[in-house]
């Protein structure tokens, strides 16, 4: 289901993309390219405050190009479309020379990206591709269909279907899980369900998951601005109206740890996870710290981590690139389409994180200390 439904929303745009990708993007722009960094700005928007990621983002980025001597104006939007569109119209008439955008919704920007490439500001996408505008000049993210495949694959080793080789796993089914996906308007979330239901949907078909609801479709299982308490509502509604027989949920797939969070609340305000009734096993991404305790006390399964610090790093590399006048490097020139253009994107690699791999992953690099992990928050 994932590809063909890829296929169809970008489909319509395919023509137009070739045509529009072998322009120069905005690489005239008003200055020669010799400025100081100090006489540089970029503008740096972040769609919400309210999950950690995007303030690390927002931060990484910031520290990284202040490091490197460029001025930065970063805003966060509250989650609100209306008050982003300002903060970059904001950022576009106080003369930014780059604009590194996180859009809240992907389509809601184009006005201002119009008025961008009118006053010759590169436009990156910041891991949300931009879509439905020729104006976008390049997009930093990871590979999100692989994040979709991570978390639709970790439900499976959850469950005990696979090994996490890979292998047959001794579980058998019947099992029952119920289906979560991100806000439709983050481009994102195509991706998400995309891959994780190209792995779930062998599964579905021969009976060994049963998606009592029988909610399955995209629009049925998104969640509005990733929102943990939307997440926990459906939750609550899903347990009412599928599982007021004793049957009970076996798996849960979630995109986000905020949304993970929402579904196991739900969950344990229902019983499970007292005496014999086995919390369901529950996915997520971005490594949130409440999350990782979570995982850590076996609560959670797991979740899928994208290094945000090496994100924030590729994103000044290709700000960088653009104030030099030079081309950012890109390692995908093929998968995202936003409908008008096919963007050039520098994506970076994911992993899983189940119990096992706290260690490794997130204390030995340095994301989250041991502390951090066993108090649930961050330090600073
Ligand atoms: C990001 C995810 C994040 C989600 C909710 C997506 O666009 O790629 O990492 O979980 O937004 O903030």
């Amino acid at each position: 289901m994932g590809r063909k439904f890829l296929v169809a929303l970008g489909g319509a745009a395919l023509a137009l993309s070739l045509a529009a990708c072998s322009g120069g993007g905005a690489g005239s722009g008003e200055k020669s390219g010799d400025e100081k960094p100090s006489d540089l700005t970029i503008g740096v928007s972040m769609p919400t405050q309210t999950s950690e990621r995007w303030i690390a983002d927002g931060n990484a980025v910031k520290s990284k190009l202040e490091a490197k001597g460029y001025k930065v104006d970063l805003q966060y939007a509250g989650d609100d479309i209306p008050t982003q569109s300002q903060q970059v119209d904001q950022m576009i008439t106080q003369g930014a020379d780059v604009l590194v955008l996180a859009a809240i919704d992907g389509t809601a920007l184009s006005s201002q990206l119009q008025a961008a490439a009118a006053a010759k500001i590169p436009v990156i996408s910041y891991d949300r591709l931009i879509r439905g505008s020729k104006d976008v000049d390049f997009y930093v993210s990871f590979d999100n269909y692989k994040v979709g495949v991570a978390q639709g694959t970790a439900l499976l080793v959850g469950l005990g279907l696979l090994n996490k080789d890979g292998s047959k796993g001794t579980a058998k089914g019947p099992l029952n899980v119920e289906l979560f996906a991100g806000s439709l308007d983050d481009n994102n979330t195509q991706y998400f369900f995309g891959g994780a239901m190209d792995t779930l949907k062998p599964f579905i078909e021969n009976g060994t998951l049963v998606v009592k609801s029988k909610q399955t479709t995209p629009e049925q299982v998104a969640i509005l601005r990733w929102q943990q308490e939307t997440a926990q509502k459906r939750m609550e509604n899903l347990l009412t109206s599928s599982y007021n027989d004793g049957s009970k949920v076996d798996g849960v797939l979630s995109p986000y740890d905020g949304i993970s969070r929402g579904i196991i609340t739900a969950l344990q305000n229902a019983g499970y996870g007292k005496g014999a009734k086995k919390l369901p096993v529950v996915t997520g991404q971005d490594a949130e710290i409440a999350s990782i305790k979570l995982i850590n006390d076996g609560v959670q399964s797991s979740t899928v981590f994208k290094d945000t610090r090496l994100l924030a790093e590729q994103a000044v590399n290709a700000a960088e690139a653009f104030l030099q006048k030079k081309q950012p490097q890109a390692n995908d020139t093929q998968t995202y389409n936003n409908g008008v253009k096919v963007v050039p994107a520098y994506l970076l690699p994911i992993a899983t994180v189940y119990k096992d791999d706290i260690k490794a992953t997130l204390i030995d690099s340095g994301y989250w200390t041991a502390e951090e992990v066993a108090a649930g928050q961050a330090k600073k």
